[in-house]
């Protein structure tokens, strides 16, 4: 059995971060979604980890063999507690490569038994972010397509909320 740990914040989770999953679900016999809690990024996360865990299973919910779970500790250990092998990133660009080369260099000194590897993205995501999304519609723009529809109706209502 072949298990993947693809892990983000997912801040919220976009078109780009399901492209990945639906890719390495249809490579590995399972993958785990690992939602890190990161209180700390960007001066806290919009989403609680609750709300994030719930836009990722309602996405993935067609796909039997994915499931989202949320973590507080180090990747390579949630790793090993998932019983996952490979940690799946998805790299966008080169300058997303100098972060993702540091913290698959540091998991890997954490625990050489831990594999990173990593899924292009697809041009037509290769722009989206979830702090993009974020920004977009804080000013009021269409996210329509870059996030799933949930996300949309929830970023409209938050955002509503803390004007
Ligand atoms: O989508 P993100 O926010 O870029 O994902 C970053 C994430 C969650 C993968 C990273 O912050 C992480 O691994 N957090 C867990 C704590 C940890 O292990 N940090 C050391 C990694 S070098």
């Amino acid at each position: 059995m072949k298990r993947a740990l693809c892990p983000g914040t997912f801040d919220p989770v976009t078109s780009g971060h399901l492209d990945i999953i639906v890719r390495a679900a249809s490579i590995f016999d399972e993958v785990v979604v690992g939602v890190a809690l990161s209180p700390d990024k960007g001066g806290g996360p919009l989403f609680s980890a609750e709300e994030r865990v719930g836009f990722i299973t309602e996405a993935v919910s067609h796909l039997p063999n994915v499931i989202v779970r949320p973590f507080d500790t180090l990747l390579v250990d949630f790793a090993q507690k998932m019983e996952a092998r490979v940690i799946i990133k998805g790299l966008r660009a080169v300058t997303d490569f100098e972060h993702e080369f540091q913290m698959a260099q540091l998991n890997y000194r954490l625990d050489e038994n831990i594999e990173t590897m990593f899924i292009m993205s697809i041009p037509e995501f290769a722009y989206l972010s979830s702090s993009a999304v974020k920004e977009i519609a804080r000013h009021g723009g269409s996210v329509r397509g870059l996030v799933p529809d949930a996300v949309c109706e929830a970023l409209a209502a938050r955002l509503k909320q803390s004007r």
